[in-house]
């Protein structure tokens, strides 16, 4: 795997596990707030999928970079529809799996180990992915493969960064290291990407003042309670988290880097 999204997630599975000692063998979805996201603004950005994916109960729908699966266990819950989920990284699919049979959704919610470059077999009524094509570089094979696992017809849901200016060295080497994004595109850029693979009907909404500010709380809140993590969970790994949510903060602050969501359909 690739050694910026390994450190980036090397201390996530850890900080969670101490989490979760703490919690019920039954869980809710509530009991994990804020623990299962591994994207901006909880809830509300699945909702806001889910309102342009155009889903019902009979939708099987793929959530593209699925982390430990919070936002393949919220739709399921709310829609009722069946959700795979797709993980790169073993150890946080198998915590996916876990976390989904102690909420007792695992009838509709099952997950995949894999890369989505290597694509997989099926077809799917809609697919979703939250903060996850940041970290993949190569969008030509990216698209194919998520135009090829989509239905025709079938919607998409995308939440990702985009390049709002050009970014200056310093936050090129942040992004590149700390958030293991090597590239990053424009708007128009990511427009033509999937308008190359078939996809139609695109649709954007820029959110990076609500993601600016989110991301600014995410970092004092944290910091905030730093004694209390510290006491739980060691000075290294809170000095980990610290300094990885102050630069995100600081590459939003800094008016080049922003948030967008992505919706369309497979056009043919
Ligand atoms: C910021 S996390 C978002 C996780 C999840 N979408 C969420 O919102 O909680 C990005 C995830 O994408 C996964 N990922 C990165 N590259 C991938 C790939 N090529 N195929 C599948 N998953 C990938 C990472 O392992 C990580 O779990």
């Amino acid at each position: 795997m690739d050694a910026a999204l390994d450190r980036m997630y090397r201390y996530r599975l850890p900080f969670l596990q101490k989490e979760l000692a703490h919690l019920p063998e039954h869980l809710t979805l509530g009991d994990l707030r804020g623990l299962d996201h591994y994207h901006y603004c909880g809830t509300t950005a699945i909702d806001q999928a889910i309102q342009r994916l155009d889903i019902t109960a009979q939708s099987h729908v793929l959530d593209i970079g699925a982390g430990v699966g919070g936002t393949a266990r919220y739709l399921a819950e709310r829609v009722g529809c069946r959700v795979t989920g797709l993980e790169l990284q073993p150890c946080l699919c198998q915590m996916a799996i876990e976390l989904t049979e102690r909420t007792g959704l695992s009838e509709r919610v099952t997950f995949i180990q894999g890369d989505i470059l290597q694509g997989l077999s099926g077809q799917y009524d809609a697919w979703l992915s939250l903060l996850v094509f940041l970290h993949i570089p190569d969008r030509e094979t990216l698209f194919q493969q998520c135009a090829a696992v989509l239905k025709p017809g079938g919607r998409f849901y995308i939440e990702d960064y985009v390049q709002l200016q050009p970014l200056t060295t310093s936050e090129r080497e942040t992004l590149a290291h700390m958030v293991a994004c090597p590239d990053l595109p424009t708007i128009e850029q990511y427009q033509a990407h999937l308008q190359q693979a078939g996809f139609g009907d695109i649709a954007w909404e820029n959110v990076t003042p609500a993601w600016r500010e989110w991301v600014q709380q995410r970092f004092l809140a944290f910091r905030e309670k730093q004694d209390d993590y510290r006491q739980k969970h060691g000075d290294e790994l809170v000095e980990s988290y610290l300094s990885f949510y102050q630069a995100v903060a600081e590459l939003f602050a800094g008016g080049n880097v922003g948030g967008v969501r992505i919706w369309g359909r497979r056009d043919f």
